[in-house]
C-alpha cells in the first residue's frame, strides 16, 4: 500500500491528523521531525542552533528519501518538507500527498503555546508565519490534494482524508 503523506505549514493540524489516521486505518504513524531527532540523538532546536538550518534540511531530505522506500505509512511531514524540490518528488513517488492549511491566524493560535519550533521563537512570531507562508504556497499547492482544518473538526478532517484515499485507489 502507499503511504499517505501529510504536508503543510506549522499548526495545520499534521501530527494530531496524522496520529489519529494511522490510528484508524491501522497504519504506523511516522513523523520526519521524529526520525531526525532519533537520528541526530537531539532535539530540532538543538540542530537548528548548533548547526543551522541547511544541515537539518540535508538530514531531512535523507530522511524522506528513507520514508519514501517504505510501505503503509502515515508520514507527518516537517513543515518546511517542500522547500527542496527532491523531497515532494520522493514522497510523492510512493505516497499520496495532501496538504492541511489554515490562516495565519488559526496558526498563530495553535503554535503561540509552543517553544520546540525554531523559526517561530521570534520576536514578531505573526509577520514570520505570514511571510513564509506566502513564500511556501505555491510549493504546498503541488500536493495531489489539499485540505483547509480551519473550521473542521479532527474527526472532519479525518473523514476526508480517508474518502480521498479510498477514492484514489
Ligand atoms: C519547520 C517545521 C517543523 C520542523 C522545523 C521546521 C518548517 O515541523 O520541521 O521546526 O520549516 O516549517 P512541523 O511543521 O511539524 O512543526
Amino acid at each position: 500500500m502507499r503511504n499517505i503523506v501529510l504536508i503543510g505549514f506549522m499548526g495545520t493540524g499534521k501530527t494530531t491528523i496524522a496520529t489519529r489516521l494511522a490510528n484508524q486505518l491501522g497504519l504506523q504513524y511516522v513523523s520526519t521531525d521524529g526520525e531526525i531527532e532519533k537520528r541526530e540523538k537531539r532535539t530540532i532546536n538543538e540542530i537548528f542552533t548548533k548547526e543551522g538550518e541547511d544541515y537539518f534540511r540535508g538530514v531531512e531530505s535523507v530522511v524522506v528519501r528513507e520514508l519514501s522506500d517504505k510501505e503503509g505509512l502515515v508520514i507527518d511531514a516537517g513543515g518546511g518538507v517542500v522547500i527542496r524540490e527532491e523531497n515532494l518528488a520522493n514522497l510523492k513517488s510512493n505516497g499520496i500527498v495532501i496538504c492541511l492549511t489554515a490562516d495565519e491566524d488559526v496558526i498563530m493560535g495553535r503554535t503561540k503555546k509552543y517553544k520546540h519550533r525554531p523559526l517561530l521563537n521570534v520576536e514578531d512570531p505573526k509577520l514570520k508565519i505570514r511571510t513564509l507562508i506566502a513564500k511556501r504556497a505555491p510549493l504546498y499547492a503541488r500536493c495531489d490534494h489539499c485540505i483547509d482544518t480551519g473550521k473542521l473538526t479532527v474527526r472532519q478532517v479525518v473523514e476526508k482524508i480517508v474518502e480521498i484515499v479510498a477514492s484514489s485507489k
